[in-house]
């Protein structure tokens, strides 16, 4: 092997190693981060649902999310859910439609996701999970049902439905 070629050789495995050490970084990284385990799903709310419960939830500290579109008589319902570090984009569900993501809460317990839900009558804001209030309440799946009059969620601890949120009067 000629000097000039050792040389390129010793910058090529120099710089590998270097992409090595700032990959190993970035996890650390990830690791104050909430991490997605999967990205938003528009599903059709059916019995099939319990797959997609299934395959989200339960184990391993992971975590689903579902919001319901039940607002009746074929109502749309946009919605935008956040975190610090994650856009979820704005979806639009049919009547009958639920979102659905999943997610492993950071080893900080700040997690949190908030959603804006809007439709010609409805511009609501409220916290879709967060880790302080819900670690316990549902650790496993978040189910919130948006209704004609408000918001019920599950609290998987007590296994029963919670009326959370009347729309406010504005
Ligand atoms: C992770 O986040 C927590 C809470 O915001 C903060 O106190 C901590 O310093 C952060 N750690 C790193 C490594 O960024
Ligand atoms: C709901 O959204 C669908 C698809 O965008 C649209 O065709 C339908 O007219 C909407 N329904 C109402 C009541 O606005």
């Amino acid at each position: 092997m000629d000097p000039r070629s050792k040389v390129l050789l010793l910058l090529f495995l120099g710089s590998s190693c270097l992409c090595c050490v700032a990959s190993v970084s970035g996890a650390e990284q990830l690791s104050n981060e909430t991490v997605i385990l999967f990205g938003p799903k528009v599903v059709i709310w059916s019995e099939d649902t319990k797959s997609v419960l299934e395959a989200g939830g339960g184990g391993n500290g992971r975590t689903t999310v579902h919001i319901q579109n039940r607002l009746g008589g074929g109502k749309n319902l946009s919605l935008h859910c956040k975190s610090k570090d994650d856009d979820l984009q704005q979806q639009t569900l049919a009547e009958g439609q639920e979102f659905v993501w999943g997610f492993n809460p950071n080893v900080w317990g700040t997690t949190l996701f908030f959603c804006n839900l809007m439709n010609p009558t409805l511009n609501f804001v409220f916290d879709a999970y967060d880790y302080k209030r819900d670690e316990i309440r549902c650790s496993s799946q978040c189910i919130w049902l948006v209704a004609a009059e408000g918001m019920y969620a599950h609290d998987e601890a007590a296994n029963l439905w919670t009326y959370m949120y009347p729309w406010s009067s504005s």
